[in-house]
């Protein structure tokens, strides 16, 4: 898709992109018929990974918010309890890490500085870690016991959005790979999930045929100064990434938050002058997810009330979200756990289409750097 065309800046090629990149990430990786998921680069043995008491995953950036739907992932399919580190926070917390403990450390680069250096932490103190780069032979990968690289190719936009897709699915891979040797996975479930991460990158293609529509989105709100989305459970990283994206690209400001933490304070700020971008798709074959999308429809029916303008990620064939929302970006069925893996598209999409429409240098923007090599 994306080697037929030509793009205008980096940014917009890379958001295309992603459908080879998941094929790159996931299919070397994974076999349908036998259910199995491979990562030859572990260097970790079986009998020590069943035996894990704790999983630490610490990053920056959008690579903590992959780390956060990591741990959605891995608690659910592995059911090993997992915490989510800022990398530059790591350190200040006095982390009570050691021996029976895997620590994983994502970066794009494999260079940022926060998180080489929280893994000669966690290293020292005993654990084992894992690092999940997009560059091969990287500082991270190096010093890691083992590692499993995003195959999504050279990210030279300073917004990541490719690596960010592909160290989602990396951590997937690894929450079912976890799930198959603790057996907290059955064969069936592992061949059902395989078919489902082999069907994403299809599925990605769907939703980037659908960037007209996020085109135009943006030209109706490119002036707004605020923004908030909002996301439930593992749809809540994917709000805050939703919102860096915005802000870093088009220096706007967009605040993410866990839906159900708007009545908490956000609230108060909630009206026709602030639009919500909210998180609002649905596995109907998961009875969490149906639960947690009843919630959504009822604050999404509270927001409207206090004179919000809604803009709704739902899952398609949805005709609830569309009559209370203004404006509904669908997104193709998908179990709850591989969902967020299509939700940031159009997310960068919209943050891509309302930089570009402000003029501003979407590659390069101010005061960023690709990899930050000083904590
Ligand atoms: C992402 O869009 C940002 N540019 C930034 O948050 C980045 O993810 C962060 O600096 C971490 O970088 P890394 O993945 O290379 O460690």
């Amino acid at each position: 898709m994306a080697s037929t065309r030509k793009f205008p800046h980096h940014l917009i090629r890379e958001i295309f992109e992603q459908p080879d990149a998941l094929r790159h990430t996931i299919e070397p990786r994974v076999s349908a018929d036998a259910g199995l998921v491979r990562l030859d680069e572990i260097h970790i043995s079986r009998e020590e990974l069943r035996a894990l008491r704790r999983i630490n995953i610490v990053a920056s950036g959008t690579s903590r918010h992959a780390g956060m739907t990591g741990q959605y992932m891995m608690q659910e399919l592995a059911a090993v309890p997992v915490d989510v580190d800022y990398a530059s926070e790591f350190e200040y917390r006095n982390p009570m890490i050691g021996r029976g403990e895997l620590s994983i450390f994502i970066t794009q680069s494999g260079e940022t500085a926060d998180t080489t250096a929280s893994q000669r932490e966690a290293r020292q103190k005993g654990s084992r870690t894992i690092a999940i780069s997009n560059v091969e032979g990287s500082t991270i990968a190096r010093e890691a016991d083992g590692f499993i690289y995003t195959h999504a190719g050279p990210e030279i936009s300073i917004a990541s959005t490719k690596a960010f897709t592909a160290q989602m699915a990396c951590l997937f891979l690894f929450a079912l790979y976890l799930g198959e040797i603790k057996e907290t996975v059955s064969e069936e479930l592992a061949k059902h999930y395989i078919r489902e991460l082999l069907a994403l990158p299809l599925k990605t293609e769907t939703v980037l045929a659908a960037a007209e529509q996020v085109e135009k989105l943006a030209e109706l709100y490119y002036r707004v100064d605020d923004f908030m989305f909002l996301g439930r459970a593992i749809h809540y990283p994917i709000a805050m990434d939703g919102a860096l994206k915005l802000k870093e690209v088009s220096y706007i400001h967009a605040e993410g938050y866990p839906t159900g933490e708007a009545k908490h304070g956000p609230n108060a700020l909630i009206d026709f002058r602030l639009p919500l971008v909210i998180i609002a798709t649905c596995d109907r074959n998961d009875a969490g997810s149906v639960t947690r999308y009843e919630k959504n429809v009822s604050n999404m029916e509270g927001f409207k009330k206090q004179g919000a303008t809604l803009i709704a990620l739902a899952t398609e064939g949805d005709t609830t979200i569309p009559q209370i929302a203004d404006h509904t970006l669908f997104i193709p069925h998908a179990p709850e756990l591989l969902s967020p893996i299509l939700e940031i598209v159009p997310l960068q999409l919209f943050a891509y289409y309302v930089a570009a429409k402000r003029g501003l240098d979407v590659d390069r923007p101010r005061n960023l750097v690709k990899a930050v090599t000083l904590e």
